[in-house]
């Protein structure tokens, strides 16, 4: 579990995040959703500490974070998580091999002989094959974004954060990277945390939704809820993302 207490990230004036709390339970989805430059990127990163925060806390399975000072607790933290990021970033003068097997290489002690057999079963969980020797270059935006999803989960993270997952994308490819989110959390159990501008993908994903306002989340709730939230800001996110209210 995630325990988030008063969370507070400040750049320069900007109150980014005010003062944030939740918990993010074990095996649910949840989703982060909000206009573009609301943090939710800050949040996300906030997390696993890629980012330091200002003031609050954040527990993960009861570890305190700001408390550790120790590199390598840090890092043996930051393995139960996979970390999707918005701009895909996969390595270009690696393979997808490479890519893939990246973290198991930097953040396990797997012996390398077990790397093609993790590295196959991780791409065949995302409806790939045989483009193990392809360069980033040679692939599609919505291969790309599949390996990279495949690199998050090969260290067999409890935790995935998924940052813009579908931005970008043609309705084809949302619709199997949809899946693929879905798949993961009943797959492999892990518990999701989706940060996103789509109202439709958090709607229809998740098992909560909260919306990220001015530094503070405005509403958290169950889709069913979350659609029938009369909070003017959800309303009005509503009304841009064309749903209306049940
Ligand atoms: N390292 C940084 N230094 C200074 N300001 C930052 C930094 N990172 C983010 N910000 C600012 O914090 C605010 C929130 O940024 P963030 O990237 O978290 O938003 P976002 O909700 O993810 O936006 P988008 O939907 O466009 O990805 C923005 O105003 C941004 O300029
Ligand atoms: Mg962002």
């Amino acid at each position: 579990m995630i325990e988030i207490r008063g969370l507070t990230k400040v750049f320069g004036e900007h109150r980014v995040l005010d003062g944030i709390s939740v918990d993010i339970r074990e095996g649910e989805l949840f989703s982060v959703i909000g206009p573009s430059g609301m943090g939710k990127s800050t949040f996300i990163r906030c997390l696993m500490r890629l980012l330091k925060p200002d003031a609050g806390s954040v527990k993960v399975d009861g570890q305190e974070m700001a408390s550790v000072t120790s590199e390598f607790t840090l890092a043996k933290i930051r393995r139960s998580f996979g970390y999707l990021f918005q701009e895909g970033a996969l390595f270009d003068s690696l393979t997808v091999f490479e890519n893939v097997s990246f973290g198991l290489k930097y953040l396990t002690d797997i012996p390398k002989s077990e790397y093609p057999r993790i590295v196959r079963e991780k791409l065949a969980l995302v409806g790939l094959k045989d483009v193990e020797e392809l360069k980033p270059a040679e692939l599609s935006v919505g291969m790309k974004k599949r390996v990279a999803l495949a690199r998050s989960i090969a260290v067999e993270p409890k935790y995935i954060l998924y940052d813009e997952p579908t931005t970008g994308l043609d309705p084809v490819t949302t619709g199997m990277v949809k899946d693929l989110i879905t798949d993961m959390r009943k797959k492999l159990g892990v518990t999701s945390v989706v940060v996103t501008h789509d109202m439709n993908l958090a709607l229809e994903i998740s098992s909560r939704v909260a919306m990220l306002n001015n530094g503070k989340f405005v509403e958290v709730c169950e889709p069913a809820c979350f659609r029938r939230s009369d909070n003017p800001e959800v309303r009005e996110f509503m009304r841009i993302s064309h749903i209306s209210k049940e």
